[in-house]
């Protein structure tokens, strides 16, 4: 893997299979732009990559649970570079994180269809000038085996919330989402694909749930890496992976109509219907 001269931005980089993803890519000679809330973890992180004799990353501090902090981020990576040959959509909150019961985002939405997908639908619409000028340039949107399918009439999950709903609703939204930009750039020369990157990897969001972890990150890290720089999926675009294989995400997924839906809701709810 030979990234000199890429510029990469990784949301939730300060932990996780995130964390991994950013040392990697540094460590092949890209220039990382690390993203997450926590500024000890950041420092820690930055530091590491400089003492392994790589180019330090530049940290961008936002908190995804406000629109206005995703704007922010937006606005801070367009502000500082020219293009961005790989955006890797990986910050997330899982079905327990903060405690079992339904929370709201700073603009009052459901926390983890806000959080796992809206900041991601925002910020990707924001970056697009930005990866278009790197073209050919690549976004991955890290979702989930966990999908389940949207409500329509109770998006917000105010009747039946559990979190693992909530958080499967988010999954799938990140990967109807990828099929929609995927049609919307045909041709642009960035490719846009979605993934389950292994399951129940050794993370902070999976001992929150409680739950026995199943792989590394090091699996789930190599996963998005195929996605992110692999030879073998350059052009492929609009497809959902588990793990290192294609795979078909849960029906609603290739339901045009539900896909319309959810693109009108988030355009509405992000501000970018009004341009
Ligand atoms: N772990 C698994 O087995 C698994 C399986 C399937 C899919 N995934 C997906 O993989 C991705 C990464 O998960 P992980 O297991 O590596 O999680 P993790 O270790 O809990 O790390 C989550 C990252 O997201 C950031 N983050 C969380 N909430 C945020 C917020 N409100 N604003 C900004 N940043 C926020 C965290 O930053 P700070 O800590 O600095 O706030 C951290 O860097 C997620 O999208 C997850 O759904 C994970």
């Amino acid at each position: 893997m030979n990234m000199d001269g890429k510029t990469v931005l990784i949301t939730g980089s300060t932990d996780g299979v995130g964390r991994y993803v950013a040392t990697r890519l540094a460590a092949a000679g890209a220039k990382v732009l690390i993203h997450g809330r926590d500024q000890a973890r950041a420092e820690t992180l930055v530091d590491e990559i400089k003492r392994a004799g790589h180019a330090a990353p530049t940290f961008y501090q936002a908190d995804l649970s406000s629109l206005a902090g995703v704007r922010q981020l937006a606005q801070s990576v367009i502000a500082g570079h020219r293009r961005l040959d790989v955006f890797v959509s990986n910050a997330g909150i899982g079905s327990q994180n903060e405690g079992p019961e339904r929370q709201t985002s700073k603009d009052g939405y459901e926390l983890r269809f806000a959080v796992n997908y809206l900041s991601g639908f925002l910020l990707a619409n924001r970056l697009l000038p930005l990866l278009k000028a790197a073209a050919p340039s690549r976004i991955v949107n890290v979702a989930s085996l966990g999908q389940h399918p949207i409500d329509f009439d109770d998006v917000m999950i105010t009747r039946g919330y559990s979190g693992s709903r909530a958080y499967a609703q988010s999954k799938l939204s990140q990967i109807m989402f990828t099929i929609d930009l995927a049609a919307e750039l045909k041709g642009s020369g960035v490719t846009v694909n979605s993934l389950h990157p292994a399951t129940y990897m050794n993370t902070t969001m999976v001992r929150a749930g409680g739950i026995t972890p199943m792989s590394t990150v090091e699996q789930g890290g190599d996963a998005i890496l195929h996605l992110a720089v692999g030879d073998d999926v350059a052009g492929k675009s609009g497809l959902f992976f588990n793990g290192m294989n294609e795979a078909k995400a849960n029906p609603q997924a290739y339901d045009a109509t539900a896909r319309q839906r959810l693109r009108a809701l988030s355009l509405e709810l992000t501000g970018l219907a009004a341009g």
